[in-house]
């Protein structure tokens, strides 16, 4: 296979098997060209490439940008804090703007879940979701799962747990469909508060115990307590959250094996995880982000190639 089945990277959701594969492929051949003394190639240089960024961002934002200019790709940057949406622009509006200025795809982080695909049917650019809401942030999964690949050779029968604020996550939804696609097993754990009424119709196993959960799995992803998304109180004070599921080296030292350690981003350390975890050679966490920019760039080369077929 050497096409994707869509024109858009909306959610892992939509991924088959085979596009996951395929985009895994194509970042190996990238990754191997970063660590080249000369990382940049000429594949994109008849692409223009907006970043839309409804929301704040380090990793994705700078990662996109670096994949983009490795490509060869022309790069516009917008920010919704120093834009006209300030005065009522709408996103369509604001988009079509862009786009009447010859741009041929988006990138965008948006705070509504669904407002990727909304964009899809409503302008005519590919569109890259990168985070919508609470919704999905596939290139995030695809990353998360490439970094697992790498550190085991495969996802096949490998046991992930995803830990923390499930409820608000893109970041897990989006891990749970590309895991399951790739045969692995899918645990979350969390306070019941945190996890989704409509997890177990994911067939994802569902745990409250940090220490079991972590002698269940080979890869544990801990994810952060997401305060900007949260109206409501879902427990009593961070610091009781942090004595129940904050992971420390005295839970893995608890353990009989290594397990793998991982963390989308960005870190509250001390909360979800304690220093000497994240910075252990257990943890995998700068692993990801090096690996975000190779798998953003075989994204965005498959999506261009798409184009001309
Ligand atoms: N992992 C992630 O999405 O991080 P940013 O919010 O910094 O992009």
């Amino acid at each position: 296979m050497t096409r994707l089945s869509s024109n858009h990277l909306l959610g892992l959701k939509e991924l088959t098997p085979d596009d996951i594969e395929l985009i895994f492929e194509t970042a190996d051949n990238f990754k191997a060209i970063l660590n080249r003394p000369i990382k940049k190639v000429p594949s994109l240089r008849d692409i223009t490439i907006a970043n839309v960024f409804f929301e704040n961002s380090t990793r994705t934002k700078i990662s996109f940008e670096l994949a983009e200019k490795r490509l060869s790709a022309d790069i516009v940057n917008f920010s919704s804090a120093s834009s006209s949406v300030s005065k009522g622009e709408t996103l369509i509006d604001t988009v079509n703007n862009i786009l009447s200025m010859k741009v041929d795809m988006v990138v965008m982080r948006h705070p509504a879940p669904g407002a990727s695909l909304f964009l899809s049917k409503n302008v005519n650019a590919q569109i890259i979701n990168a985070g919508d809401g609470t919704h999905e942030h596939p290139t995030q999964a695809l990353l998360d799962a490439y970094s697992i690949r790498e550190e085991h050779s495969t996802l096949k029968g490998k046991k992930v747990v995803i830990v923390g604020d499930i409820l608000h996550s893109r970041v897990a939804l989006s891990n749970i469909y590309c895991l399951q696609k790739l045969g692995a097993e899918v645990a979350v754990c969390g306070p019941s508060t945190l996890i989704p009424k409509f997890i177990g119709a994911l067939g994802v196993k569902v745990m409250h115990n940090l220490q079991e959960a972590i002698e269940w799995c080979d890869v544990a992803n801990m994810l952060r307590i997401q305060m900007e998304r949260q109206q409501t109180k879902y427990f009593p004070s961070l610091r009781e959250y942090t004595m129940q599921y904050g992971l420390t080296m005295k839970h893995l030292n608890a353990l009989n094996k290594e397990i793998t350690i991982m963390h989308p981003g960005p870190i509250n350390r001390g909360v979800e995880i304690s220093s000497e975890v994240a910075d252990s050679g257990q943890s995998i966490i700068l692993n990801q982000v090096e690996n975000g920019v190779a798998i953003r760039m075989a994204v965005l080369y498959l999506l261009a190639a798409q184009r001309e077929s």
